[in-house]
């Protein structure tokens, strides 16, 4: 065994390749919320974290950051085709997030989804220590509970999902949804983000495996049909790393940049912010649209509003995310070219991604926050806006689909096909008096203080703990 007692399991290792003046690359460790919840972890612990480092076809040796062990595994251009854009992005997420668009269902993809967690467990096995922690994470790494317990009894391992669980109606369409629930079912602990998540993986169990389940326990059976151990699901809605955001907030320099941004835009009464990784689960084209009409309809006028869209590339080579950003564009230039003035423009669209301060300071600029998500699992750009405003300022528009729905209750909250019920709860952002929303801000903030990351961490990992000797 190879000596870590706390191991992570995630796709992506987080990491950045950085490239020095003499044109040397290497690679750094890069900020993200799992990783700042997860560093005090692996720093108390001999911590690892297994991942992909991005890059197609390049192998790269195991290094040090950080007071952990970076673990690479590394994927070949075809692995990325079949098992990362194929079958985790072209299968599992349109099926997990209420089959927005049609899933894809293809047995040379399910192949190479089994090849590849089997390479991820295999890279796990090598490092966990005797009787270690695993924590595996999300749906790209389905099958590797299973696969690591049929090598590594002795470990302790955990799942989290970080996206929706669907309905039974919905899983029902997977081709292996026995051999999913297998995979996961090597946990001891499967995390969700909602409780809805974890009762619609319970009924699948039930159902699929006919196992009995009292309460969140699930009596797994052997081949026989004899039981043989008790794992759990339970949901661990995930957070933000809150003391961070708010200390970006109070700097001065991220404030001078609000300002900044603020008169960039030509100092407009209200700025509209939307920000998401370009996928069409956000519920862009429905903001964008609800956003349209209300210039239309004379609610709203180019140079006292503005919305920003901030649209981060994602998946660029997945067939409807190309399909999606030739629409968001589409609409934008309408948009634009229908109400822009030579001084100001309606929509400012960006499809970039910017470091974490930029986007606080573009959270401080905002007044209406837009998370609009068809479905999400919980959406943390919610949770980062309403850490920015210690200033109590601010509104948040909230998707009901969305998890973070369920812990900011104080949004006003909406079902955004309902284009408009949206179109209402954007002039009720408007408009609302400065007390009313300071009032609904400083309920938000104290729930978002309380139930930071770190404690996302913990309660998960005590949980586990606590699941057997
Ligand atoms: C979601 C998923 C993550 C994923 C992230 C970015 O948040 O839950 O597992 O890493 O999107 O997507 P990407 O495909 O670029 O890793």
């Amino acid at each position: 065994t190879g000596g870590y007692d706390f191991v992570v399991v995630a796709n992506r290792l987080p990491v950045d390749r950085v490239t020095d003046a003499d044109g040397n690359a290497s690679w750094n460790r890069s900020p993200g919320g799992l990783v700042t919840a997860l560093a005090p972890v692996m720093a108390r612990a001999e911590g690892a974290w297994v991942g992909w480092h991005g890059a197609p076809d390049e192998s790269l040796e195991a290094f040090d950051d950080g007071g952990m062990r970076l673990v690479p595994v590394g994927l070949s251009a075809e692995d990325v085709e079949l098992y990362y854009e194929g079958f985790s992005n072209s299968t599992l997420w349109p099926l997990y997030h209420d089959v927005i668009v049609a899933p894809e269902f293809h047995r040379t993809w399910w192949d190479r989804y089994q090849e590849i967690n089997r390479r991820f467990a295999e890279a796990t096995a090598a490092v966990a220590d005797h009787g270690a922690t695993v924590w595996v994470q999300d749906y790209q790494l389905q099958l590797v509970p299973q696969m690591l317990r049929a090598s590594r009894p002795d470990l302790k391992i955990g799942f989290f999902n970080h996206i929706p669980f669907p309905p039974l109606e919905i899983f029902a369409q997977l081709p292996w949804r026995r051999r999913v629930l297998l995979g996961l079912l090597g946990a001891d602990l499967v995390g969700f983000q909602r409780q809805s998540d974890a009762n619609n993986f319970l009924r699948c169990v039930r159902r699929y495996l006919g196992y009995t389940v009292k309460a969140q326990h699930i009596h797994v059976q052997d081949d026989d049909g004899q039981p043989i151990r008790t794992a759990r699901a339970e949901a661990h809605p995930i957070s933000i790393d809150s003391a961070q955001i708010t200390e970006l907030a109070r700097d001065p320099e991220v404030r001078a940049r609000a300002a900044e941004i603020r008169s960039e835009l030509g100092d407009p009464e209200t700025v509209l912010l939307g920000v998401d990784r370009l996928d069409y689960t956000k519920g862009i084209r429905h903001r964008i649209k609800a956003f349209g009409e209300l210039l239309a309809d004379g609610d709203l006028h180019v140079g006292q509003a503005t919305l920003v869209q901030v649209a981060s590339p994602s998946r660029e080579r997945v067939e409807h995310y190309i399909a999606l950003r030739e629409e968001v564009e589409r609409t934008v230039g309408a948009i634009n070219g229908e109400y822009d003035t030579m001084s100001h423009t309606a929509v400012r669209y960006l499809h970039h991604s910017y470091p974490i301060r930029e986007m606080v300071a573009l959270y401080l600029a905002a007044d209406v926050m837009l998370v609009t998500a068809l479905r999400d699992g919980m959406n943390l750009v919610a949770k980062e806006f309403i850490a920015a405003h210690a200033d109590n300022r601010g509104v948040l528009v909230l998707s009901e689909f969305a998890g973070a729905a369920d812990q900011l209750r104080h949004a006003l909250l909406v079902n955004p096909h309902d284009i408009d019920q949206l179109k209402g709860a954007i002039m009720e952002a408007v408009r609302m008096p400065g007390t009313e929303s300071a009032r609904r801000m400083r309920i938000m903030r104290r729930q978002i203080v309380a139930n930071d990351v770190n404690r996302w961490s913990r309660t998960f990992l005590e949980s586990l703990e606590g699941t057997k000797a």
